[in-house]
This record gives structure tokens, sequence and C-alpha cells, in this order.
């Protein structure tokens, strides 16, 4: 008799509590998440991570010494044989700087090529970080909202061209794919985005930390692969966290084609101390794009039931609540709208009466309102007692 055993079970359960900040709750806001609630919130995964990935950790671990170490080069082409062989991007390892998060990168970026009163673009909802700390740091922000037409969220191009011609207008703040919304920005649509920014010389800043993450007939597009003149003038914010589940070790690479201003951005790196990656993250990143691609491609397969899951439960079981399509992220946006509840009380509901976790809304800015944000990254059976005890609140016509 032949057993195999199963490198992976993304049924199991795995108790985080202690560890995470999705089942413990954001200290810093005084937040504390019972132990008899859900938790359906931040954008991590309660899977373990790859093997390879854990391995690769391991044998540095046993190593025992944590010194100082070069910066090694290795993951930089286990980054760029990424991008190359599954969107035929093609880059030069010498484009790829280090950041610890993205929102540091985000940071650095807006600090470096903008002054306080300079103005930013963003196209909310929005995740919330991406607002706050060009507003915490005296940018202006400029709203270019999407349109949310027939269940579907777009670009609203003819804003966009009467935008760029605000004075100051510096920086666009693109999320690709789009998080809370789900899209997908097709290549048209970047093509359209890249072509307007481009008239006014504004700095396309890319978050593309959600880009492995897309759902049948879907496909992710790497802003800097639609044009020279996009490449040129663009920062491609990328990190292993959400494909792999890495997000706590801090290791995001920031994609930078233009000479000029990757320079600037490093330089602004160094003058703050930031000189390169802590010892796992390069060890990490090398593991998980160059050993851990079939891990990936499973847990993409599992999300996506469980998308399809959550769709059918939510159409059957609390039709007033809409579900957005997710082209892609592992976060499902969900309308509420139909119950007319106050965003804030809705909120309130959700914790209180359900003992479920999300993200709310409002959380998103003002377009938010009135929805929430589920992440689906889980164990199916925790995902199927989260929409239960949603159900048992939500549940009337
Ligand atoms: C679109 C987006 N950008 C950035 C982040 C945060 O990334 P980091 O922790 O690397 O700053 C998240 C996390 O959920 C996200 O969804």
């Amino acid at each position: 008799m032949t057993t195999t055993t199963k490198l992976w079970d993304f049924d199991e359960i795995i108790n985080r509590k202690g560890k995470s900040l999705k089942w413990d709750g954001f200290s810093r806001k005084g937040e504390v998440i019972a132990d008899d609630m859900i938790s359906l919130s931040v954008a991590d995964m309660d899977f373990r991570t790859a093997p390879p990935i854990r391995e690769a950790l391991q044998q540095q671990i046993d190593h025992g010494i944590y010194g100082y170490v070069n910066s090694p080069t290795g993951y930089k082409i286990a980054i760029k044989n990424w991008f190359s062989t599954r969107y035929n991007w093609e880059i030069d390892t010498k484009w790829i700087l280090h950041t610890p998060t993205i929102i540091n990168a985000v940071a650095v970026a807006i600090e470096e090529f903008t002054q306080p009163g300079d103005k930013i673009i963003v196209q909310e909802p929005l995740y919330g970080p991406l607002v706050a700390w060009p507003k915490m740091n005296g940018r202006d922000i400029i709203n270019n909202n999407l349109k949310f037409e027939e269940n579907k969220y777009k670009m609203d191009f003819g804003d966009l061209m009467r935008k760029i011609h605000i004075p100051r207008v510096k920086i666009l703040i693109l999320c690709n794919p789009h998080n809370p919304t789900g899209r997908v920005w097709t290549k048209d649509e970047l093509h359209q985005l890249g072509e307007i920014c481009n008239r006014k010389n504004i700095l396309v800043i890319s978050d593309e930390i959600h880009c492995d993450i897309t759902f049948p007939g879907h496909d992710y597009t790497p802003y800097a692969s639609i044009s020279e003149e996009c490449a040129q003038n663009s920062i491609i914010c990328t990190a292993p966290g959400k494909s792999f589940n890495l997000a706590g070790i801090h290791q995001s690479n920031i994609i930078i084609p233009n000479d000029k201003l990757r320079a600037s951005f490093q330089w602004n790196n160094v003058r703050k101390g930031l000189m390169g990656p802590n010892i796992f993250g390069p060890i990490v990143t090398e593991a998980a794009y160059g050993k851990s691609e079939e891990w990936f491609d499973e847990a993409l397969e599992y999300i996506y039931q469980n998308y399809l899951f959550l769709k059918k439960f939510i159409e059957e079981r609390m039709p007033m609540v809409k579900v957005v399509e997710t082209e892609g992220t592992y976060l499902a946006w969900l309308d509420f709208s139909a119950f007319g509840i106050p965003s804030l009380e809705l909120g309130d509901i959700i914790k209180s009466k359900a003992k479920v976790v999300l993200n709310h809304g409002y959380e998103f800015g003002k377009l938010g309102s009135g929805f929430e944000r589920i992440c689906m990254a889980c164990p199916r059976e925790i995902l199927q007692e989260g929409l239960e005890r949603l159900a048992s609140v939500f549940k009337s016509e």
C-alpha cells in the first residue's frame, strides 16, 4: 500500500491567537478581539506558508548566527524570473530596491518627490494608509473617485483629465490590482491612465502588492510594462508578502526602471539609515519566487473556490447583500447598503451581534460607506462559520 503525504493542507485550522494582528486586534487602536469572535479582516492568509520557504528559514535559524550580511543578489534573480515567466515583464535586477514595507516605499517616494502642499491623486474607495500617509505629511489629496456602475468599479478618466491640471499635482497613487474593490485593471485601462498622467509628467506610484492574486479571466498587467514612457515615470511597489503570507517579514521589492528616480529614492532611504533588508528577507523572497510556485498556484485555486463558495452562500442566504465581482486580491467587497444602516452602526452590528471582525467600508474613504470588506484567505470552515454568523443577522429580505 502506498501512502501519500500532503505537503500542505489549506483546510487545516491553525490557531493564530497571540501571534497575529488579524486575530488579536490593533493594539495601537485599543482593539481587542474576543475569543468567541471570527476574524475575516486583515489581508493576510490563515495558511502556513510554502514548505520551501519554511525550510530555507529553518536552515538560517539553525545556523544560529544572525549578524550582518551582505545584501545578496540571488533573490533579485528570483524576482526577475517570476515577473518574466508569469507576466512577461522583463526587468533588470539593478532596478530592484528594498524597503521594509510597501507603505514605507510610498512614504519615501512622496517625501522625496513632493513638497508639503503638493497634491497627490488617489482613487477611492482605497486602502486607507495609501491616503493617510500623504495627508499626515502635509500633502493634499485630490480624489479621482472610482465610478460604481452595474456592480463594477471603473476609473473616471474624464475626471482625471480635469484633475491633472490642478496646480501642484505631482503624483498619482495607483493600486493594481485594487484593494478593496477587487478590480484587476486591464491593459487598456492602465494605458489610458498612463497616457493622461504622462501628459503632465505626473509620477505614478503603483502599489502592486496583490499582483499575483487574480481570478480566472483576469490578468495582472504590471503598470511599467504598458510602455517605455510609463516605465520611466513610475515606481512599482511589489512584495512576496500577500502571495506567500510573509507580510510580517517586512520585505518589499521596489522596482524603478528610471535611473534618476531610482537614485533619488535610494538616497532618501540612505538618508534615513535604511540600508537594506534583514537577514531573513532575501532568503524568503528567493525561496518564494524561486521554489514555491506550485504551492502558490494551489493556494490561489483554494481561495478562488472560497470566493465561489462565498458568492453562492450570500446569494442564497443573504440576498440583500450584494457581492461586488472580485477579479483579484483575496478580498471580497460586500454591499450592505440595501439595509440602509449608517456605516458606523453597521460595523458595530457586525461586531457585536454577528461576532465577526470585518474591515468596515468607511476605512476606505467616504465611498466605502455601506460596504464591508472580507478576507477569503482562510480555511473554508472558518469562512463558512463567519458567513453563517452574518446570515443569522442579515438574512431578512
Ligand atoms: C493595497 C495594499 N497596499 C499595502 C498594504 C500594506 O503593505 P505593507 O504592510 O507592506 O505596507 C496592503 C495590506 O493590506 C494593501 O492591501
